[in-house]
């Protein structure tokens, strides 16, 4: 995992401390702040027994079979490249940026999950701080919403580097299709989640077709906001999941239809949805009430 800080832009010459783990890199700038824990071991003790099955993953959604992707390689490999370029409709960014606007507040620590060089956030308004985590350094670095960030493929490891209980609210825009272990990244999410903040997974129809997952691929819109309410759903101690959907208007009647090749080719690959993107999102909240067994 490699941590960054983006204010100020660290891309070159900015101190690192380098502390290996495992099968990862991990980066730590000296200017970043300690990360301390606030319990001490009694406190830490009672707190754990209280919510001692909260967070745990209940059972698996997907078959080994559903976690497959047809590009096999490494995902750092198919993300080496920056891409300054948005992956959603103008439309669907700015409903998605109008339920930041109504869900985050200012005060609030926020973790932008699987980023890039956007986070469509609210422009006026100021969050307590933003971390940003993708795969891609140079996307991120550019991203003006993000206080530090680090880079972390999910799929070879779920962990996430930071405190339990730190932040008030997750987002994941377009990406949690890519995710093939996504019951133990959602328990993850949960850990880090004060009592009370919230997971924003938000997506449309449009998809790295060969990085998806098979059981994202294979579904339906119905599916797939399904499948995602039970990524929720399998990880105790989060609420039941609030659905979104903005769907784009239907073609006007008597309008002609596009019966190309191409546009057959597209609807397939689920890339043109007859109008703008769909909009899909599905929101829970870590439970305030202790989970006891
Ligand atoms: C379609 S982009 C969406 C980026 C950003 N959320 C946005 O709204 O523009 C998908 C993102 O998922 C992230 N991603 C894909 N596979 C990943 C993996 N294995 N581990 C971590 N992040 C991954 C990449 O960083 C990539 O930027």
């Amino acid at each position: 995992m490699l941590i960054f800080h983006t204010n100020p832009k660290p891309w070159h010459g900015h101190p690192y401390i380098y502390a290996p783990t495992n099968n990862t890199q991990t980066f730590f700038s000296s200017s970043m702040p300690k990360i301390e824990n606030s319990l001490n071991e009694e406190e830490e003790g009672k707190q754990s027994k209280h919510y001692s099955s909260a967070g745990k993953i209940k059972r698996l959604v997907l078959t080994q079979e559903g976690r497959t992707k047809l590009n096999a390689y490494p995902d750092r490999e198919f993300y080496a490249y920056p891409r300054f370029v948005t992956h959603v409709d103008d439309a669907f960014i700015s409903t998605l940026t109008n339920l930041y606007r109504e869900k985050l507040r200012p005060e609030w620590e926020i973790l932008d999950l699987m980023s890039s060089w956007v986070s469509h956030l609210p422009k006026e308004v100021t969050y307590k701080s933003v971390v940003g985590h993708g795969l891609n350094a140079q996307e991120l670095v550019k991203n003006p919403r993000l206080d530090y960030f680090f880079v972390k493929d999910l799929n070879q490891d779920q962990q996430l580097q930071l405190e339990t209980c730190s932040l008030d609210a997750v987002i994941c825009t377009v990406s949690v299709q890519y995710l093939q272990q996504p019951e133990k990244v959602f328990a993850e999410v949960f850990r880090v989640l004060r009592p009370g903040g919230m997971l924003i997974v938000s997506f449309s129809n449009r998809l790295f077709y060969e990085k998806a997952i098979s059981t994202w691929r294979e579904g339906t819109a119905y599916s797939r906001v399904q499948l995602v309410v039970q990524y929720f759903q399998c990880v105790e101690g989060f609420t039941q999941p609030e659905t979104i959907r903005k769907l784009p208007a239907p073609a006007p009647a008597g309008a002609p239809e596009d019966k190309s090749p191409l546009s057959w080719i597209m609807r397939l690959l689920g890339l043109l949805s007859g109008g703008s993107d769909p909009f899909y999102a599905v929101i829970a909240y870590k439970n305030f009430k202790p989970i006891y067994e």
